[in-house]
């Protein structure tokens, strides 16, 4: 007799034997007959053992095998798939115990995130985790056949590769052969891609780990998942067409929502004089507004809430210049009398500030829309130097010039829902003079450039084509997907913020001897 799965069994089963394996989800007794909830991958089914069965040690959470017959259950539970039959047990074997448990799955209320973490094989058997997890994977699945259908190859690129320059820090690996030389783990495969285009490719996607060691602030980690693509001989346009359509496809699988209208497109410029941000939220209803008097957000709000927002405003930067508030027609407007990027940015905040006090928008509203255009280049005011905005291999738009660099515009676009930045990406330097201008302008010397770079100008110099293209952020997609506020939700076995993986102790401390053979020598031991 093979094995029936709990989750599975029907009314159709009634009658017949069956064999089934899982965990004691929860022991009931009534009179002389006791209940088990069984439950496997595939969700749960009621036991019952009359009394000439023995049933010592059966807890919660114990593995089990039963052997039994399946019946009408004469309470029928309308919320259980199962709820019209139960299994009479024959047989039964436990087939392992348990001890000493931090915390039951069905208890979760109660448990810290900390100790979920450290025991996430207990918190994944939770339904919703196996929910989120069986969704993830039908997700991947999707989008693979979706890129697999428009002709894309999935090419898998190294983790042990050489720093790629995405903005953040990179984590790094000792190289044992070559002492004092270090890999880095990939902040993108943005090299690697451009190179594929080199080499004929034509259209590449992978879903690729990417590896950022920098400052954990909401919806990132430092390890986490990108949809990574590159076309060749293509236009932002493409791109942008797309990726539109991956976000309607899995938009209509897993939220059963069709998008039918061509998503929005704002210049940064744009973007930053209406919402006062490159990833607004387009649910709010307001906009900034502009008169003769200057910019500024209004809506009608409380004495509380406006006394709580300006407070926070006043936390946030110094406002007493050129900034009033004023009643306007029973409306509370924020105005600036100057209209500059970090006035606009402000209001942006006061807008998102207004729309969650207010409680204006809706969850299960989908609005999606993309900015493009950015300036190619951006003044870092702690390290005192221009650096891009995107990475240095954007293509800047037109022609340009080092004197003019601040009009520079780069052929860049986001794709943003909600508020939220769910992906990047841009036309690149296919002329290898041009790649090494903006590295030149950003500060590198030609040694540098030949050091760090040499790899991608050979490459560039060899026959590359014109391509670009786009990484999105899967863990941000899933969260959308399965209703989740916290990415950690949505991996398997996330890192906490201080980056620690709770489950197996990372990082941790490493042999002497493993020290020795990669000739390194630790100093800030504790
Ligand atoms: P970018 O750096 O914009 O572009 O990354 C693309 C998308 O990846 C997601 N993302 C993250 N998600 C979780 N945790 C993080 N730490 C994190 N960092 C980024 C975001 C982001 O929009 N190589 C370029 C793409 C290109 O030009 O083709 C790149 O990596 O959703």
């Amino acid at each position: 007799m093979g094995r029936s799965y709990c989750g599975e069994l029907r009314r159709k089963d009634l009658g017949r034997e069956v064999s089934v394996y899982g965990w004691v989800d929860g022991v009931r007794q009534y009179g002389k007959l006791n209940f088990v909830d069984l439950r496997d991958c595939t969700g749960k089914v009621q036991i019952v053992f009359d009394e000439k069965i023995r049933k010592e040690g059966l807890g919660r959470e114990v593995v089990l095998f039963v052997r039994g017959e399946v019946v009408e259950r004469k309470s029928k539970n309308p919320n259980l798939k199962t709820g019209d039959v139960e299994i009479k047990a024959m047989d039964y074997k436990i087939l392992n115990k348990t001890k000493n448990m931090p915390f039951y799955p069905q208890d979760i209320t109660r448990v810290r995130e900390e100790t979920r973490l450290r025991y996430r094989y207990l918190d994944l058997r939770r339904e919703e985790m196996q929910d989120t997890f069986r969704t993830r994977d039908k997700i991947l699945s999707l989008i693979r056949e979706f890129f697999h259908k428009k002709k894309f190859v999935e090419i898998e690129t190294p983790t042990l590769a050489k720093s790629t320059p995405e903005g953040a820090r990179d984590f790094l690996v000792p190289s044992r052969l070559e002492k004092c030389n270090f890999y880095a783990l990939p902040q993108s495969p943005q090299i690697y891609k451009q190179v594929l285009m080199v080499a004929g490719f034509d259209k590449y996607f992978q879903i690729v780990k990417c590896f950022r060691d920098e400052d954990l602030r909401a919806n990132r980690q430092p390890e986490f998942t990108q949809v990574d693509l590159e076309l060749s001989f293509t236009t932002p346009e493409e791109v942008m067409l797309l990726t539109e359509e991956l976000f309607k496809v899995l938009w209509k699988a897993f939220k059963k929502k069709e998008i039918k209208e061509k998503f929005p497109v704002f210049s940064y410029i744009e973007a930053l004089k209406r919402f006062g941000t490159d990833s607004p939220d387009l649910r709010i209803p307001f906009e900034i507004s502009e008169s003769r008097e200057g910019i500024y957000v209004e809506y009608t709000i409380g004495k509380e809430e406006e006394k709580r927002l300006l407070e926070e405003l006043r936390l946030m930067k110094d406002i007493q210049k050129n900034f009033s508030v004023l009643r306007v027609g029973g409306k509370t407007r924020f105005l600036f009398r100057e209209k500059n990027e970090d006035n606009y940015k402000t209001l942006g905040v006061v807008r998102e500030r207004i729309a969650k006090l207010e409680n204006l928008v809706k969850e299960d509203e989908f609005r999606f829309c993309w900015v493009k255009e950015f300036p190619m280049f951006e003044f870092n005011k702690d390290e005192k130097r221009w650096q891009t905005t995107h990475h240095p291999f954007t293509k800047i738009k037109g022609t340009w010039s080092e004197k003019k660099h601040k009009e520079a515009i780069a052929m860049s676009y986001d794709i943003v829902l909600n508020g939220e930045e769910l992906g990047g990406g841009s036309i690149r330097n296919h002329d290898p003079e041009e790649q090494k201008r903006i590295l030149r302008f950003l500060g590198l010397s030609e040694k540098e450039i030949s050091k760090k770079f040499g790899f991608l100008l050979n490459a560039l110099e060899h026959g590359a084509p014109p391509h670009g293209g786009i990484a999105l952020g899967l863990d941000r997609i899933v969260m959308f997907l399965t209703n989740k506020k916290n990415i950690r939700d949505v991996i398997a076995f996330p890192k906490t913020k201080k980056a620690q993986g709770l489950l197996e102790g990372s990082p941790s401390e490493i042999d002497k001897k493993q020290l020795k053979d990669l000739g390194l020598d630790c100093k800030h031991k504790k």
